[in-house]
């Protein structure tokens, strides 16, 4: 469904991404990890076309992706979806215009402008708001939220255009533990009960092994580890991050294990549940 076939990135003379493949089968819940600069964004961002390769394949469904241009490559693009660490939602604007911008792809400027949304397309952005916990919120402004808040809201925005991908770069970076739970609970379900292939840079190595299918280490632009989360041991994940023997995983580690199954976990819970 979804294959890189030896896809190099150069900046100038450095490779971002070293002749890079992996294939996925069917759907998926894909987690790539790596230290800072390993390449990790920049794979994401070949794929949604935000940057060329320099060289390489990306095939999806047999297509070559890289290869699209003007409308067709509009298409993919809002097939494929991007979740951002920042949100990157219009602060002032309220939240189900937010989610509604997720339409943009397809949408006249000028309709857009005067916010001239078909009923339909509201009653379907305040489905999905309510499905991720947080239609109370439709009508405040993206920057009265929390930091999960805004993340649902995001992930709401993505799902507006129905995507077969989703593409999230280090989506609970700027999140604590407990927000940091409940979007990976949200992408993890997504991908559960819409089948939504999930593609997702983690910066801890505790949510890769929890939430992934899989799981892709990169380091120095190469993929140096491909394999299940119960592969991904302390030894290799020192590899990955290219760690001495005084690597411990507390650096790495958003502490979401930590909530386990207690009161916080159960709290988290509720609010997706909502
Ligand atoms: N637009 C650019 N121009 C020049 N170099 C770039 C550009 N984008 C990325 N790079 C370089 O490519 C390499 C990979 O960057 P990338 O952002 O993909 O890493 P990353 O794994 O996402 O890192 P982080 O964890 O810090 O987000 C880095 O050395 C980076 O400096
Ligand atoms: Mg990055």
């Amino acid at each position: 469904m979804l294959e890189l076939r030896n896809v190099t990135r150069m900046f100038g003379r450095k490779a971002a991404v070293d002749n890079a493949s992996f294939r996925v089968d069917g759907s998926a819940f894909i987690g790539i990890i790596g230290r800072s600069g390993a390449g990790k964004s920049t794979v994401l961002r070949m794929m949604n076309r935000l940057t060329d390769a320099s060289s390489g394949e990306i095939l999806f469904d047999g297509r070559d992706i890289l290869t699209l241009e003007g409308s067709a490559k509009r298409a993919w693009q809002s097939q494929c979806a991007m979740i951002f660490q920042q949100f990157n939602l219009v602060p002032r604007l309220d939240v189900a215009s937010n989610v509604l911008h997720g339409l943009l792809n397809r949408r006249s400027t000028l309709a857009t402008m005067f916010s001239l949304w078909p009923e339909a397309d509201i009653t379907r952005a305040l489905e999905i708001l309510d499905r991720l916990g947080i239609a109370e919120q439709a009508p405040k402004r993206a920057e009265a939220l929390s930091g999960g808040q805004q993340q649902r809201v995001a992930i709401a925005r993505a799902l507006m255009q129905d995507p077969k991908v989703i593409l999230a770069d280090e989506p609970i970076a700027s999140l604590d533990p407990m927000n940091a739970q409940v979007v990976m609970d949200t992408l993890r379900r997504i991908h559960e009960e819409d089948g939504r292939m999930v593609v997702a840079n983690l910066h801890t190595l505790d949510t890769a092994r929890r939430y992934c299918d899989r799981v892709i280490g990169m380091r120095d632009g190469r993929i140096v580890f491909d394999g299940t989360p119960d592969q991904l041991s302390t030894g290799v994940a020192r590899d990955i991050y290219g760690a001495d023997e005084s690597f411990s995983e507390d650096a790495t580690s958003t502490s979401i294990d930590r909530l386990g199954s207690g009161p916080d976990r159960r709290f988290a819970e509720t609010m997706i549940s909502q």
